[in-house]
């Protein structure tokens, strides 16, 4: 057989469509390992260095911060007993789909109840709350609700600290 114009044409084309659909496919892959924003790493350092993943992540003291980044932030089942009931790290990963930037500057610097360092983050900066804020919504949604708050007249159920009572 010998090689005419036309068959030359629909080579060239062939090979045209190949370097696209190449091409397109190298494009997505680069996307999906773009580097996330200056802006949520930030908000991930500020996680980890802040002392938020202690309590809010599961396992993460224990294990010496040595937890998937998949569960960080999901709340956790350890109670903290003390004049003021038993509270329950919170579900971080659930509060930031509940509130909106604005809301959650005002939410996270609610006086909540023991052991959670409310007036630290009332003394950070917005800034680096919106940075936190941004990195949670960046992980996405998962896990389920911690434990509700039990009053203080009531025995929590499963594992708690005991904190003294109040001089
Ligand atoms: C020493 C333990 C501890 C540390 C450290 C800690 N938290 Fe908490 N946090 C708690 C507990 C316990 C609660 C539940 C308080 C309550 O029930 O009133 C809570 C509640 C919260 C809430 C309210 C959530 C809701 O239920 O709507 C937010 C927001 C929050 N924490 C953010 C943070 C952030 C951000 C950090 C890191 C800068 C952090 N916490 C560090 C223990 C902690």
């Amino acid at each position: 057989m010998t090689l005419n114009d036309g068959t030359y044409r629909w080579a060239s084309l062939w090979l045209l469509l190949l370097i696209l659909v190449a091409t397109a496919s190298l494009d997505s892959a680069i996307a999906e390992e773009q580097p996330v924003s200056a802006e949520i790493q930030r908000g991930r350092y500020l996680v980890m260095t802040s002392g938020c993943n202690d309590c809010h992540t599961p396992g993460y003291p224990e294990a010496a911060g040595q937890v998937d980044e998949q569960l960080w932030l999901t709340g956790t089942a350890l109670g903290w007993r003390g004049p003021w009931g038993t509270t329950y790290a919170s579900n971080l990963r659930q509060v930031v789909q509940r509130v909106d930037e604005q809301q959650w500057l005002s939410h996270a610097r609610n006086s909540w109840r023991p052991p959670m360092p409310w007036f630290n983050l009332r003394d950070m900066a917005d800034a680096d709350l919106l940075a936190i804020y941004r990195y949670i919504r960046h992980l996405g949604e998962a896990g389920g609700a911690a434990p509700a708050y039990v009053p203080p007249d009531q025995e929590p159920a499963g594992v708690y600290v005991q904190f003294p009572p109040a001089p």
